[in-house]
Order: C-alpha cells, then structure tokens, then sequence
C-alpha cells in the first residue's frame, strides 16, 4: 500500500507513520507533502528518504478550489492508495474529500465526536474533563467527523495546562496512528482503542 502523509508543521506524527512503515509492513511512504515551506517535517520526511512537496496555499488566496485541485493534482501524481492528514491544518472541502473519501485517514486530539475543531486541550480542561485523547478517523467533508478507526485516552491531572496535556496526548497520537494504519493496511478497519 503506497501512502501519502500531509503535513503543516513539526511533523511529528509523520515520522511516526514513516518509521512504522518498514519490514513486513504491508505499506510505504511514497510523499510527504506540506502545505507551507516551512514546516519542519518536510526536512525530517528528507532525512529519511521520503520524496517531498510543498502546495502552498496561499497563491491561491481565497479559492481553495483551485488549491484543492493543485493539491490533488500533486498527490496523484505519487499514486498513493491512502492518505494520511497529520497536522495538516487546511480545511478540505467536499470538492477534494469526495475524491478520496474511504482513502484518507486524519487524527484529531480530542476523543471525537468530544471538541471538534481547534484548541482541543484547553477546551477540555475549561470543561474540567477528567480524560482527553486523540482519535483517528476516516475524512468525510464535515469537519473532524467521519467514521472513528480508533482511540487512545488519557487522564487529565491537577495543574494541567495546554501543554502539559497536548504532551501527553501526543505521546498516544504517535502510538495510535501507526497501529491504525497498520491495521487499515492490512484491509482491517475494525476499531482500535488504546
Ligand atoms: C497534533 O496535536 C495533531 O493531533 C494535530 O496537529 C498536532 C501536531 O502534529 N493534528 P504533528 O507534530 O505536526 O504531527
């Protein structure tokens, strides 16, 4: 299974997937692509061999159509079976999704359908939670719905900030991503809970 891994920022979750996918893993790397020049992933995909690509979005100012359609023009031309969204922070609209719905995978930190959106962590202690998490799920057009392959939970303790919490998410985002794709990959998308 060839996959694509889009990108915004660190990347963190990219290297993750990346270092999963080797020996008898039944998928592979084939593009790391990022929406800014900046993202610090796009020199960590390098180092580990991973051909990459920069769509910036904002040439196209407000007509994410035509983004939509150089993003997937770019992402074709790699031939991936699956897309994975991994701190890529562009909205898609249905124009793009419906052309890979059932072939692209996003986790969200947040145990969905719980704080769609942004500012997950800080939302939920606003809200005195006493677990949080993360969630991957396939993209269907509504925002961070779409049917969940997987959770992993954690506790959200006295004196948590932001941060503090966003850390210890991560930590299971970089476990539960690999585990479903591993699964997914093996033509298996019964649920995962961590
Ligand atoms: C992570 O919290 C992830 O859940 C969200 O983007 C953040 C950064 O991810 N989608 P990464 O380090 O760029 O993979």
């Amino acid at each position: 299974m060839r996959v694509a891994i889009l990108i915004s920022g660190g990347g963190s979750n990219m290297v993750a997937l990346a270092r999963s996918m080797t020996g008898d893993h039944p998928a592979r790397a084939v593009l790391v692509l990022s929406n800014t020049d900046g993202a610090g992933g796009l020199a960590r995909a390098e180092d580990m061999g991973i051909e990459t690509a920069v769509v910036d979005h904002r040439p196209y100012k407000g007509d994410r159509a035509a983004f939509e359609d150089a993003l997937h023009n770019r992402i074709v031309a790699s031939a991936p079976d699956l897309i994975c969204l991994a701190g890529f922070m562009r909205v898609l609209t249905e124009g793009f999704v419906s052309r890979w719905q059932g072939r692209m995978l996003n986790i969200h930190p947040s145990l969905l359908p719980k704080y769609r959106g942004l500012h997950t962590h800080a939302r939920a202690i606003e809200a005195g939670e006493s677990e949080h998490g993360c969630t991957v799920h396939e993209v269907t057009p509504a925002l961070d719905d779409g049917p969940i392959l997987g959770q992993a939970r954690v506790p959200v303790l006295p004196g948590d900030t932001p941060d503090t919490l966003a850390a210890r998410v991560l930590e299971q985002e970089h476990r539960l991503y690999p585990a479903v794709l591993r699964r997914v990959a093996s033509g298996d998308k019964t649920r995962i809970d961590l």
